[in-house]
C-alpha cells in the first residue's frame, strides 16, 4: 500500500496571528485540527503509515498525535531545522522510509487542504496510467488567483502556469499528489525545493508521464481566516456543535455555524455567533463572542464582550472572518 506524507511545517503567514502558537494544519475543524481530518482520510484509503514534514512549531504534533496507535495508524515525524519547501520536505520525509529501496507509492498531503475526493481512486488512476506523479485537480469558477493545470484528453499534464488574467483553464492544484518513488530520488537532498513551482514544471517539460486526476467533491483550502471559518462552518453545518464533555447552560444562544471544542464550559446568558472556541476553554457568565476565534484553555470573564477577535492565554488581537 502506499505511503502518505502530510506536509505541516509551513509558516501559515496568512492566517496569523491564528497561527502563532498553533501550525496552520492544527487549527481546529469542527474540534479536530486539520491534520486529523486528513489522517481519517487517509486511512479510509488505505493509507497507514504516514510521516508528517514538520518544521515551524513541530513540538505541537508528537503530543497529539504520538505514534498514530489511537487511530490504527503507524506515524512517523520528519523534523526540517530550517523549513525546506514542499519539494524539500517530501524529499527528507520519505528518506525516513528509504523511498529508493521501496516499491510504494507516497500521497503527499497539502497540510491545509480538506478535500472528499476519492484517494484511492487517484491512487488507481496514477496506476492505470503508470505515471510518475498524479495530482488531484479540481475546478473553481474563477482560476485567476491560481496557477492552473492543463490536461490532455487522457489527463495527461500538458503545462503548470502561473497565475495569470485570462486562465486556459479552470484546473487548479488541489494539494494532493501521488509520486512513484523514483520522482522522490530526483528531488535534490538537503536544499529548498518548491513541488508546483520547480518539481512539476520540470517534470512535464522533460515529457514525463505526469496526470491528473479530475474529481469534483467537497474541497477547500484554509489558507486564510476567512476560509478556516467558511471550513468550520461547513463542518458544523447547523447552528453549532459542541466536543465531549462541554457544558452550556441552558439559556446560551449559540449560532453561525460555530464550534466549542471538548471538555470547555459556557456560562449562563452568553451569546456566541460564528466563532472557534478550542477545548478546555472557560467563557463565563454573560458574553458575547461573535466572528472570534478563541484558542484551547483560555479563561473568559464573565460580561467579556469580545468581536472580530483571536484570543490565546497570551494574546488579545483582531481577526477578520470575512
Ligand atoms: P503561508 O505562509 O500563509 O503561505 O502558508 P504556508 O507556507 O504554511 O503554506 P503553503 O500554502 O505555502 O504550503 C502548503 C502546505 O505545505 C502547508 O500545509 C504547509 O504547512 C506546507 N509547507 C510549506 N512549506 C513547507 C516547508 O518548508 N516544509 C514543510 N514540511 N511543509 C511546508
Amino acid at each position: 500500500m502506499a505511503i502518505g506524507i502530510l506536509l505541516v511545517g509551513g509558516f501559515g503567514t496568512r492566517l496569523k496571528p491564528l497561527t502563532n502558537q498553533t501550525p496552520k494544519p492544527m487549527l481546529p475543524i469542527g474540534g479536530l485540527p486539520v491534520t486529523e481530518h486528513q489522517l481519517l482520510a487517509a486511512k479510509k484509503a488505505g493509507i497507514n503509515t504516514v510521516i508528517l514534514a514538520t518544521s515551524y512549531l513541530s513540538e505541537v504534533f508528537i503530543p497529539y498525535f504520538g505514534d498514530g496507535s489511537k487511530w490504527g495508524m503507524k506515524l512517523l515525524y520528519a523534523v526540517e531545522k530550517e523549513p525546506l519547501g514542499t519539494g524539500g520536505a517530501i524529499r527528507n520525509a520519505a528518506a525516513m522510509v528509504g523511498f529508493s529501496q521501496s516499491s510504494e507509492d507516497f500521497v503527499i498531503f497539502n497540510g491545509d487542504v480538506l478535500s472528499k475526493h476519492d484517494i484511492a481512486a487517484q491512487l488507481d488512476f496514477h496506476k492505470a496510467n503508470s505515471a510518475d506523479a498524479t495530482l488531484h485537480l479540481i475546478e473553481v469558477a474563477d482560476a485567476r488567483a491560481f496557477g492552473c493545470v492543463p490536461t490532455d484528453s487522457v489527463g495527461r499534464v500538458t503545462d503548470f502556469l502561473e497565475k495569470m488574467d485570462n486562465p486556459i483553464t479552470n484546473d487548479i492544484n488541489a494539494g494532493c499528489y501521488v509520486f512513484s518513488p523514483s520522482v522522490i530520488s530526483e528531488i535534490p537532498e538537503g536544499k529548498v525545493i518548491s513541488i508546483e513551482r520547480e518539481t512539476f514544471p520540470q517534470l512535464v517539460k522533460s515529457g514525463r508521464p505526469v496526470y491528473g486526476y479530475r474529481e469534483q467533491s467537497y474541497w477547500l483550502d484554509i489558507g486564510t481566516p476567512a476560509a478556516l471559518f467558511r471550513g468550520s462552518r461547513d463542518f458544523v453545518a447547523g447552528d453549532f456543535m459542541a466536543g465531549v464533555g462541554t457544558k452550556i447552560a441552558s439559556d446560551c444562544i449559540i449560532t453561525g455555524g460555530s464550534s466549542i471544542g471538548a471538555g470547555s464550559s459556557i456560562g449562563t446568558g452568553s451569546v456566541i455567533t460564528n466563532s472557534i472556541v478550542g477545548d478546555g476553554v472557560f467563557i463565563g457568565d454573560n458574553c458575547t463572542i461573535t466572528d472570534s476565534f478563541i484558542l484551547h484553555n483560555c479563561q473568559i470573564a464573565s460580561g467579556t464582550e469580545i468581536i472580530g477577535k483571536y484570543i490565546s492565554p497570551t494574546e488579545n488581537l483582531p481577526i477578520s472572518t470575512q
